[in-house]
Formats: structure tokens, sequence, C-alpha cells
């Protein structure tokens, strides 16, 4: 094994879970807003909206997991890496409760309840405003969105440069 880091503790399983299943969470609600831009059908916007809702509940319970694990001490690397890897975790943690919360407060403001896989609705709570419905839908769509994709792509790119280039396994830690 090509391995020269013998720091080789892991993150807690639970944290594991918590961590593939909001990327997979997140790579779906993508696919359905992507199936629904192009194949404009109603039935893929509500599932966009019920796993995003339903990644908004994942992490409100991953952030209460993550606040009662105690993370793996960090693998060898300057101070300044260290920094930029928590401030990064915090900006996706940040945005991956922030993009459900506007998508959720663009449809009610929208005048729209939010049916969850047909089990129950979130209904209309607050005095539907078409002003404040097009403000979330410009954070979701223009500000929010874009930052996703930068976040994970620098994440995605961090991960790789540790497993190919420093070769130090930091994958390891969340497999
Ligand atoms: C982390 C979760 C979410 C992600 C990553 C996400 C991502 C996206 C993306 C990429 C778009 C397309 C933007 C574009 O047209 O360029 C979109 C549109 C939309 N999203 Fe979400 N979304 C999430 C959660 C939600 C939730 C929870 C709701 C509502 C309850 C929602 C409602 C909508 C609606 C209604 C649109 C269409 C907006 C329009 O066509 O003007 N989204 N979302
Ligand atoms: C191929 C995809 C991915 C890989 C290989 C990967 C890898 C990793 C690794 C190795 C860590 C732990 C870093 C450490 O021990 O210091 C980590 C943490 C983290 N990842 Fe990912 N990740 C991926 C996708 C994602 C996605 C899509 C998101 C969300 C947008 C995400 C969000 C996070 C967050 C928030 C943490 C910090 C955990 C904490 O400190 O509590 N990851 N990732």
């Amino acid at each position: 094994m090509n391995t020269i880091n013998s720091n080789l503790t892991k993150w807690s399983f639970a944290s594991r879970i918590f961590h593939w299943i909001s990327a997979i969470l997140l790579l779906v609600t993508w696919v359905m807003i992507f199936l629904y831009g192009n194949l404009d059908d109603k039935f893929y916007i509500g599932l966009h909206k019920a796993f995003g809702i339903s990644l908004l509940f994942w992490m409100i319970a991953r952030v209460i997991n993550r606040i009662f694990t105690k993370a793996p001490p960090a693998v060898a690397m300057p101070k300044w890496q260290i920094l930029l890897s928590q401030l990064s975790h915090f900006f996706l943690y940040a945005l991956l409760i922030a993009m459900p919360t506007a998508g959720l407060l663009m449809s009610v403001y929208g005048g729209r309840a939010v049916d969850i896989f047909g089990l129950f609705q979130i209904p209309v709570f607050v005095t539907p405003d078409r002003g404040l419905a097009r403000l979330f839908n410009d954070w979701h769509t223009d500000i929010l969105w874009p930052m996703i994709i930068a976040f994970t792509l620098i994440h995605i790119g961090a991960a790789l440069y540790h497993q190919f280039i420093k070769k130090d396994n930091l994958i390891a830690r969340m497999k």
C-alpha cells in the first residue's frame, strides 16, 4: 500500500453515513431538477422538492450528530490548510442547509404547499408574497447553487489531491 501516513483514525460510523447519504441526496436532488428542466414533467419538480427537504432534515440531524462527535485528529498538513479545510467544511454545512431552506421559502411565499412523497405536506406557513418568493428564488438559483458547485468541486479536488498527490490516505477516514 502506498501510504505514508500512519494516522488512519476514522470518522465515526454515524459521521460517515451522514456524509455519504448527504452527498447522494444532493446528487439525487440535482438529477430531479435536471430531469424537470429537460422533460418539463411536474413529477420531477415534486421529487426535487421532496428530496431537497429530505436533505434539509438530514443536515439538521447531521449537525446535531457533529456537535457530539469528536473529529479524528487532522492528518499532517500546514496549519493554513487545516484552517481552510475547516472553513470550507463549515461553508458546505451552511450551504446544504441554506439551499433547501431557500427552496422551501420560495415555494411557500409563492403560495404553494410542499408535498413530501405523498406522505405529508408542509403547508403555506407564511403570508404569500411575490417579492419574497422571487428573492428566495434568486438566492436558490443564482447565489447558493453556484456556491454549492464551487465548494463541492474544491472539496472533491482537495480529496483527490490528498489521494493522488499527497498520498496520505485521507479519504480512508471517511470510507
Ligand atoms: C439542497 C437542496 C436543493 C438543491 C441542491 C436544489 C437545486 C436546484 C437547482 C440547481 C435548481 C435549478 C436552477 C436553475 O433553474 O438554474 C433548482 C430549482 C428549483 N428548486 Fe431547488 N434545490 C434544492 C432544494 C429545493 C427545495 C427544498 C425546494 C422546495 C421545497 C426547491 C424548489 C425549487 C424550485 C421550485 C425550482 C424551480 C425554480 C424556477 O424554475 O424558477 N428546491 N433547485
Ligand atoms: C467524491 C466525493 C467526495 C469525497 C471523496 C469526499 C471526501 C471527504 C473526506 C475524506 C472528508 C474528511 C476530511 C477529513 O477527515 O478532514 C470529507 C468531509 C466532509 N465532506 Fe466530503 N467528500 C465528497 C463529497 C462531498 C459532498 C458532495 C459534500 C457536500 C456538498 C461533502 C461535504 C463534506 C463535509 C461538510 C465534510 C466535513 C465533515 C466534518 O468536518 O464534519 N463531501 N469529505
